[in-house]
């Protein structure tokens, strides 16, 4: 196996674990939240679950085309310290800094396989310009609910 394509698979490998991990932080946060205000919260990070699942397939199916091996669960490291469970489950807006601190993370990530695959991998380059989409949404929304919440003067 080329050096290149190593590298390549070590930052799917990343994007992919990425994924895994905001499938179990959002997972919880479309749970735990209390009150009238966390409804939109829940139900949009419920939506985002399958969202993000699907990303990581496609991660981790890309890995495989490239002759990498996707890793187990004892590869897992987590990072997410900005998405553990806030003290009150009322407390929306430190689910919605730790969404946006979660799709900034994949933002950066992801730009970063961009330009490393430009000229050399464009199936891969695709792929991830697509999730890069995705993940362009998710941060406007969240960004849009922060928004809100400064407005009325909560963040
Ligand atoms: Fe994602
Ligand atoms: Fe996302």
């Amino acid at each position: 196996m080329s050096e290149e394509r190593e590298q390549l698979i070590q930052l799917l490998s990343k994007a992919y674990w990425m994924e895994i991990e905001t499938v179990m932080s959002y997972l919880a946060n479309s749970v735990n939240p209390d009150g009238v205000r966390a409804q939109e919260i829940k139900e949009s990070l419920e939506q985002d679950i399958q969202e993000e699942l699907g990303h990581a397939k496609l991660f981790a199916e890309r890995i495989k085309e490239l002759y990498g091996v996707v890793e187990g669960s004892e590869g897992f490291t987590a990072e997410q310290s900005y998405l553990q469970p806030p003290e009150h489950q009322t407390d929306i807006v430190h689910v919605i800094r730790g969404v946006i601190a979660a799709e900034t993370g994949a933002i950066e990530h992801y730009s970063r396989i961009i330009e490393e695959t430009d000229d050399v991998d464009p199936v891969t380059q695709d792929m991830v310009i697509d999730i890069l989409h995705d993940e362009q949404g998710h941060l406007r929304l969240f960004e849009g609910f922060l928004r809100e919440y400064e407005a009325e003067g909560l963040a």
